[in-house]
């Protein structure tokens, strides 16, 4: 599978690809970035270690690749400031992503292509893309509270000193202020994390509302995400290349799931070779759904206003 990704020479883009490279699924890497230098630099960066990473082609350049793309990451964008909401990011990056979008259809998108939507705000970047690619709205993704769900069980882990793979929990909603963490299934070890021995309301509360903060916590210690977004990037990736339809958190344009419609937003989704297969409706605690539909609102308001900006189509 090829995969490009627009943003390929930025911290998250560059992050994205040596995930990619290090797990060894993907058969070819190419970066594109407006500063075609950066994006040269992070590919020769990239093979200079493929000796041992793997046998995989690493390639940078510009719109030329998007017709051999499988896979489409687009990470490029202004990134936010550590006081700035990733809604507040919105009129400049909007306007930035529909000349990207303009430009993969002009570059020869294909019609079986997928894309994955990283900049910000990806929810509402993820609904723009869905309704003016012409693909299918199961071929556009955006990777929504899989970023957040990733942290929220490391931060998990480290309170409760237990080894991170072993914590199941997830964010549902928009990857933003408005995020809702589900503790109702949250386990260590497949046990119920409210019997585990140092978890308690304050804990739990103390947990979700780092998590929230991580990314503007990140921006202001190092200027944004890398490492964490090029994984969790790596794993909806992989769950594609592989059709490993692994049900993970992101953000997909919605038609009824929780009573969610015409937004897109995350919700837990079957990601496979063919894009979002499905997504699952599964019993939550009335506040979660109530959180849900709020962060539904939430997006549907801004995306009211940013189409009533740029037009529906
Ligand atoms: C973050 O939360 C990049 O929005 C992403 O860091």
């Amino acid at each position: 599978m090829k995969v490009s990704i627009i943003g390929g020479g930025g911290l998250v883009g560059s992050c994205a690809a040596f995930a990619l490279q290090t797990g060894g699924v993907v058969r070819e890497i190419a970066l594109i970035d407006v500063s075609a230098e950066l994006a040269e630099g992070q590919a020769l960066d990239l093979l200079h270690g493929s000796a041992f990473a793997g046998d995989q082609v690493i390639a940078s350049g510009g719109f030329e690749h998007i017709e051999s793309s499988d896979l489409v990451c687009i990470t490029a964008g202004l990134r936010r400031k550590p006081d700035e909401s990733r809604l507040d990011l919105i009129n400049r990056n909007v306007d930035l992503f529909l000349g990207i979008l303009s430009e993969m259809t002009t570059a020869g998108l294909r019609k079986d292509a997928l894309v994955l939507v990283v900049s910000n705000p990806v929810d509402v970047l993820t609904y723009l893309a869905a309704t003016r690619l012409g693909l299918p709205a199961s071929q556009v993704i955006g990777l929504g509270t899989q970023l957040d769900s990733l942290r929220f069980r490391s931060l998990i882990a480290r309170e409760l000193k237990v080894p991170p793979t072993q914590v199941s929990a997830v964010i549902l909603g928009e990857h933003g202020d408005s995020m809702v963490p589900i503790w109702s299934s949250a386990t260590v070890a497949g046990l119920p994390i409210e019997k585990y021995p140092g978890f308690g309301p304050n804990v739990a509360n103390e947990l979700f509302a780092r998590t929230r903060g991580s990314g503007a916590e990140v921006i202001k210690k190092k200027g944004g995400a890398g490492f964490a977004v090029g994984l969790a990037i790596q794993e909806v990736i992989e769950s594609i290349a592989l059709d490993r339809r692994r049900i993970l958190p992101v953000s997909t344009l919605q038609d009824g799931c929780y009573g969610l419609r015409d937004v897109a937003i995350s919700v837990p989704t079957v990601v496979g070779r063919k894009g979002a297969i499905a997504t699952h409706e599964i019993d939550l605690w009335p506040k979660e759904v109530q959180g849900l539909r709020k962060s539904g609102q939430v997006l549907r308001e801004t995306i009211d206003a940013v189409v009533k900006r740029v037009g529906k189509t």
